[in-house]
């Protein structure tokens, strides 16, 4: 699968161009492609920076030499590559397996065009097939988030740290909630309507924004377009 993710982030190089301000995404998929990108930026002698999504991101970045800039210092973002858990047919998404969802949606969002990394196993018919659609909630709010849920019909679980006792705290400071709605039938209405539960920050379903996914594959790459 390390072979899949490496393949992805190969091929999505070729979106890249001098003097791009770049939006960084996280986790490990974006990792190669960071890895990757600080090589050809060496080789190439290429003017880039990025605007990281993460402490991740941005440690990662500033160890391989690439320059950082807040998204509050730039006009634009170029070009935004980022991973994804799950990707369908019209490259909707869950994201924040890591926990970055919040803003990786900001920077995603934002830029000119987002470039998603999968694999095989992420693509799937409908959302809500494998992984539950993270929530980042205020601390203070994370109950009452939960009871609208409940409302909702959906389930939840307070996310729990592993190498921490009690939940895990975002970069933001915040609290995530994993939420499952069984399969979802309609990913843009219902990031929307979580989007209003006050307390909520954002939700992991990124809809209608996504360009292009490159989904790595044993020995190459599939490019799906919308
Ligand atoms: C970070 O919170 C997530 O949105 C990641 O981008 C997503 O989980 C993909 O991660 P991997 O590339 O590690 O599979």
């Amino acid at each position: 699968m390390t072979q899949n993710k490496e393949n992805a982030a190969s091929a999505a190089l070729e979106e890249v161009r001098d003097g791009m301000v770049l939006g960084i995404g996280t986790g490990s998929t974006t990792a190669f492609f960071l890895e990757r990108l600080a090589e050809r930026a060496r080789d190439e002698n290429l003017e880039l920076c990025g605007v990281p999504t993460s402490i991740q991101s941005a440690h990662l970045a500033t160890q391989l030499g690439i320059r950082l800039v807040a998204l509050n210092e730039v006009d634009v973002v170029d070009l935004a590559v980022d991973g994804c858990d799950e990707f369908d047919a019209n490259l909707d998404l869950i994201k924040g397996r890591g926990g970055a969802m919040v803003r990786e949606k900001v920077v995603d969002y934002a830029a000119k065009r987002l470039v998603i990394l999968a694999d095989g196993p992420k693509r799937v018919k409908q959302l809500g097939e494998q992984v539950p659609v993270p929530i980042e909630v205020l601390p203070f709010a994370w109950a009452a988030v939960a009871r609208e849920i409940d409302e909702l019909g959906g389930q939840w679980d307070l996310r729990e740290g592993t190498a921490k006792d009690g939940p895990v705290v975002t970069d933001n400071g915040n609290l995530i909630l994993d939420t499952r709605f069984g399969l979802i039938d309609d990913p843009e209405a219902l990031e929307r309507r979580l989007a209003i539960i006050p307390g909520v920050i954002g939700s992991g379903l990124f809809t209608g924004h996504v360009d292009i996914v490159y989904c790595g594959t044993n020995d190459g790459v599939d490019v799906i377009t919308r």
